[in-house]
């Protein structure tokens, strides 16, 4: 069973909303990257020749602001490099906000940019799963959200058999080998299930840009 602890919702004082800023320029700071990835890797030319529409998702988008932050330059880079090889008009702009089904998506949904040029469509459910069907993405964002595991490894709780047994900490931070053992081998499983259902979803000529933390 997967485990889901979404990001305080609402707009209060200790909201996801009102307390995202280093994500933001954590974001902010790799944009010059996500701009010149796009710029050189993205195959518009076959995009526009399958589809009139450009299909973007963000996984584990929250709540915003950052989210839309990052649509927006997204699509900015897209239209650019769509006019850079001569298209005429510009695809219509569909983007998938996806989140656990416990996200606050009416506040996600309320905040949208009213200026905003791309349909809007939620998509609840967990990322670790199938949540688009076979080559339909043609960029695929994650910014912050796959250092989650989908679940504690059951053996860090289990205080009489398991040597990975994690008892009193939440951190494996000084905790014995085994326990950072169980820790990484619940992150391979992970982001291998991530990485199949998105080599199923992302279309020919699409891209994926994944921002993880890390120390
Ligand atoms: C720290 S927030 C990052 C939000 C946003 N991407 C940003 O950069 O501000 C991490 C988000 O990932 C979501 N998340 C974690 N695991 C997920 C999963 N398996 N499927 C979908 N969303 C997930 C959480 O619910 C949370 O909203």
């Amino acid at each position: 069973m997967e485990e889901s602890y979404p990001m305080t919702g609402g707009d209060g004082q200790f909201s996801y909303a009102k307390n995202s800023n280093p994500q933001g320029r954590a974001a902010d700071n790799v944009k010059a990257l996500l701009v010149g990835t796009i710029a050189e890797n993205l195959d518009i030319e076959h995009i526009c020749r399958e589809s009139t529409i450009f299909r973007i998702a963000d996984l584990g988008c929250s709540v915003g602001p950052n989210t839309y932050i990052a649509v927006n330059n997204i699509i900015e880079v897209v239209a650019q490099k769509c006019q850079s090889k001569g298209h005429a008009s510009l695809p219509d702009f569909q983007v998938f906000f996806n989140d656990h089904v416990s996200n606050d998506f009416n506040l996600l949904f309320a905040n949208l940019p009213p200026e905003r040029q791309y349909f809007a469509v939620g998509v609840p459910g967990s990322f670790h799963t199938r949540l688009f069907p076979k080559a339909s993405i043609n960029f695929i964002y994650s910014a912050y959200a796959l250092q989650w595991l989908s679940k504690a490894p059951a053996e860090l709780g289990d205080q009489l058999n398991s040597t990975s047994c994690n008892k009193g900490r939440i951190y494996y931070s000084n905790a014995p080998n085994e326990v950072g053992q169980a820790y990484s081998a619940q992150y391979a499983k992970d982001i291998g299930s991530f990485l199949c259902a998105r080599a199923e979803e992302l279309a020919p000529g699409g891209l994926m840009t994944i921002l993880i933390p890390g120390t």
